[in-house]
């Protein structure tokens, strides 16, 4: 048995405008683009439901109403597939618990750490976690599964990270590793937020999962704007370290970067490929596309 608060509620920042995909989000929010047939959002809430999450918290901006109507029963849909016969249950996923879903607004791009901040108030004095929903993290159990099992030996702080090759640690977080707990599990002892690679303290990036302690909300209160103009979470995060356990797990799964368009349609095909219903026939089709392109 431990004493430690178990993780229970989930932020999603899902406010930014997603230029990069423009024009496909110009009416439509970036984190409701499809990955095969399930929105980019759909993945992260559900891996948080399968970590055990029980609140799902969606910092949004103006023009993202389409995910609250994702999360929400859409009444005439259901009753015209039940009057036709329809198969329900493909619509489970989408199904949050009566009041656990909360959703506030960043009114300004003010960055991560600003966005984070915005969800303070419904996260009170709980440790929590957070999501990006741009990175896909796809394994079995997923890995926010996998940072819950290491907080629950080590407590405090954690970040998910992994290894990317040197020249591209400039558009990241990045870690100052310390002593390794196992072969999944290091102390972090400084963070740097998107540092030139000649000053990176290594090539290990956070990929997006956070589990947090309350008190970072007290440290974004005053955070100065860092990398960009922007106020980082990782700025927050690094003045923590000393103060709290800080730890980094790396996670035993592939991770899609779907803030890129390559990324985006590399998980698209390898979620394809993987799915019983599609892989086959998805298979066929990309080696004749190959076999067309050489
Ligand atoms: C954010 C974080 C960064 C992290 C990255 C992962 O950066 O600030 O620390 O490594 O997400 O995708 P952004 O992609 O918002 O610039």
């Amino acid at each position: 048995m431990t004493s430690r608060k178990p993780i229970r509620k989930a932020v999603f920042p899902v406010a930014g405008l997603g230029t990069r995909f423009l024009p496909a989000t110009k009416a439509i929010p970036k984190e409701m683009l499809p990955i095969v047939d399930r929105p980019l959002i759909q993945y992260a809430v559900d891996e948080a439901r399968e970590a055990g999450i029980e609140q799902m918290i969606f910092v949004t901006g103006r023009g993202k109403s389409a995910i609250e109507d994702h999360f929400d029963i859409a009444y005439e849909l259901e009753v015209t597939m039940t009057q036709r016969g329809k198969d329900l249950s493909v619509l489970g996923p989408t199904r949050l618990m009566p009041g656990n879903c909360a959703y506030v607004r960043q009114q300004e791009p003010l960055g991560l750490g600003h966005a984070i901040w915005c969800a303070r108030d419904i996260i009170g004095d709980e440790p929590f976690a957070i999501l990006l929903p741009d990175e896909l993290m796809h394994g079995r159990p997923g890995c926010l599964a996998q940072m819950v099992e290491a907080y629950d030996q080590v407590g405090g702080n954690l970040v998910s990270v992994l290894e990317v090759p040197r020249e591209d640690v400039s558009s990241y977080g990045v870690i100052a590793p310390g002593a390794e707990v196992s072969a999944s599990l290091t102390e972090v002892t400084g963070l740097v937020e998107k540092p030139a690679a000649a000053d990176a303290p290594s090539n290990k990036i956070i990929s997006g999962r956070y589990i947090l302690q309350s008190e970072v909300m007290r440290t974004l209160e005053d955070q100065e704007k860092g990398a960009g103009g922007e106020i980082q979470l990782t700025d927050a995060m690094a003045r923590m370290i000393g103060t709290q356990p800080f730890h980094a797990v790396t996670f035993a799964g592939r991770r899609f970067d779907c803030g890129s368009k390559a990324g985006f349609v590399e998980a698209t095909l390898a979620l394809a490929l993987e799915r019983e219903d599609l892989g086959a026939e998805v298979r066929a089709m990309a080696e004749r596309e190959l076999g067309r392109s050489t």
